[in-house]
């Protein structure tokens, strides 16, 4: 199909979406419980009282304030009612056009809506996410028409290196450089592969940008294909994410359809086949070289680099391997241009980055804000800060793999750079908030239960050293620990750190390290022979 075929298409459904005086978007994320009793009960009012040509009904993808869900936007009097049951159906009905009903509102003013800077997230909430013609109408794959008829491969490589990009998987790897790499590499065969694995306890960024915009993801990998010089490409996505997959299935077919798939894209010398392939839950197969192990059918154990991926990676051929956020900031960087991307966040982490708002926290839910928002904006005004009056203690951002942060350093500005500052990381965005009334060590201690568990075990540093980091943190938190518990704590750490193979044994330490470092004093409580308190301990 041609391009100006496509665009004809979109006109046609945007036509008809503005032929009706309201829209009801019902959230259909996994986080929103009874969407489709909702969706029936406003249908059927709407059918009795014969106002199908005026109200339309549509499910779409997560609104992002999980916490209050499930949530129904009113359009266009942009009107969000929160905790809605399908009792209050012909509430919302009756409502159109007049008074809000305002004890299910909730207020534009809130922080968490006005204080977002949504770019991936544009579209999440917006949309029906099955259906491709939504997208089309939104102005999906406009990115595509645009690189594939307007752009060489240079020309994109460019200016996604010029936008500042970096990896959203965890490392932060400038996108561009990347792709740059896997475009001068030699091979006949090169591989696309999009990360869909997302482990880390607390994280739902990607399985909620896959379940919203699938599409976007799509047309991110389709650009990037394009610019690299790759045919095939494969979407490693968990099992356990169900809707994604139902989801991701489906925008494949459509876009096979429309031919934005497949052979001779939008009827140039372009060819892209995409598959799924299921991951069965192991955090390591996040991994890069570990998922790679996996997609060729063999148990997921990284692989030593180098070599990378972009010389040597699926069957030994070349291979592009991005996170599902980084590929679905693509469109808008191609559609808006390098400079705006760039003209985002901080001078060295560009753009914005979806966050996921886990534990002790009013508003649990994804948010999306630019770089350098500090942690003060994040936890207090657009999370709503600690629920039941408790103290602020802690933020655990990046996952196992992360660090917590404590209230003196609230007010630094996310960014690579300033999370690495601090021993923490940015990692994909999952942020746990700890309040008073959580122990640290208890806290470190089931984050490293979680990576002994998941430990591959090819290396005796991260197989045998989380197993035994783990079983002095079984001491402290049963009081039972002594100073030389704590000296090979810190000694052991520090082992596994600068031995281990991969990423994962890595960090590991990192939330030990970090409690170390700021909560020191609550491993030094639960010791039998204690030391006196130093000046330096600071908590
Ligand atoms: C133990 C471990 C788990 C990982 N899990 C993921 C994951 O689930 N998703 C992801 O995108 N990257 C994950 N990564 C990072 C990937 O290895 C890789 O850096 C990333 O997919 C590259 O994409 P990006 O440049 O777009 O960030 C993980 C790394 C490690 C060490
Ligand atoms: S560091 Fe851990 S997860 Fe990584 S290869 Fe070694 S044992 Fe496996």
């Amino acid at each position: 199909m041609q391009r100006e075929e496509l665009e004809r298409q979109a006109a046609t459904r945007r036509q008809f979406l503005d032929g009706f005086a309201h829209h009801i978007l019902v959230c259909a994320g996994l986080g929103c419980l009874h969407n489709e009793e909702i969706i029936a009960a406003l249908r059927e009012i709407i059918a009795a009282q014969g106002l199908e040509q005026q109200i339309l009904v549509r499910k779409v993808g997560c609104m992002g304030l999980c916490a209050l869900g499930p949530v129904v936007l009113v359009l266009p009097e942009e009107t969000s009612y929160q905790t809605v049951t399908p009792g209050d159906a012909a509430e919302i009905i009756a409502a159109l056009g007049k008074q809000p009903i305002q004890r299910l509102l909730l207020p534009a003013t809130l922080p968490f809506f006005t204080r977002q800077h949504k770019n991936v997230l544009a579209l999440s909430g917006r949309i029906d996410p099955e259906s491709i013609d939504d997208y089309l109408a939104a102005g999906g794959y406009t990115a595509v028409f645009k690189a594939i008829t307007e752009m060489r491969p240079t020309d994109i490589i460019r200016e996604i290196q010029e936008s500042g990009l970096r990896g959203r998987g965890g490392a932060g790897y400038p996108t561009g450089l990347k792709w740059s790499t896997v475009a001068k590499a030699t091979g006949k065969k090169k591989y696309l592969v999009c990360n869909a694995d997302e482990g880390d306890p607390g994280a739902f960024m990607d399985r909620s940008i896959l379940e919203s915009t699938p599409h976007a993801v799509l047309e991110g990998m389709i650009i990037a294909a394009y610019a690299v010089g790759a045919d095939c490409g494969y979407i490693y996505v968990r099992a356990e994410y169900p809707l994604a997959v139902k989801r991701l299935k489906l925008a494949i077919r459509e876009a096979e359809r429309k031919n934005l798939l497949g052979h001779a894209i939008c009827g140039g010398a372009f060819n892209l086949n995409l598959q799924i392939r299921l991951g069965a839950g192991a955090f390591v197969c996040g991994e890069e070289t570990a998922l790679l192990e996996s997609i060729e059918g063999r148990r997921g154990l990284p692989r030593p680099r180098p070599p990378y991926p972009a010389e040597k990676g699926l069957w030994g051929s070349p291979t592009l391997i991005n996170n599902v956020e980084t590929f679905a900031n693509i469109p808008p960087i191609i559609n808006r241009g390098a400079a705006w991307f760039a003209g985002l966040g901080t001078e060295k982490s560009k753009g914005t980055k979806v966050f996921a708002l886990t534990g002790k926290i009013s508003h649990t839910g994804l948010i999306e804000v630019p770089m350098g928002t500090t942690l003060r904006e994040i936890v207090f005004e657009i999370g709503g800060g600690i629920p039941g009056g408790h103290a602020f203690k802690a933020i655990q951002t990046g996952g196992p793999s992360g660090g917590c942060i404590p209230a003196e350093h609230l007010d630094t500005p996310v960014s690579y750079e300033s999370l690495g500052a601090l021993g923490s990381i940015m990692g994909s965005g999952g942020m746990i908030v700890i309040d008073e009334t959580s122990s640290m060590v208890e806290i470190v201690k089931y984050f490293m239960q979680f990576c002994r568990d998941e430990s591959c075990g090819k290396c005796i540093p991260c197989r045998v050293g989380t197993a035994q980091i783990f079983d002095l943190l079984t001491k402290f938190c049963g009081y039972r620990a002594t100073r030389a518990d704590l000296a090979s704590l810190e000694m052991l750490c520090d082992l596994v750190k600068n031995t281990s193979l991969c990423g994962l044994g890595q960090s590991a330490p990192n939330p030990v390290l970090s409690t170390l470092r700021y909560f020191r004093r609550e491993y030094l409580d639960r010791i039998v022979d204690p030391i006196p308190p130093s000046p330096e301990d600071k908590s």
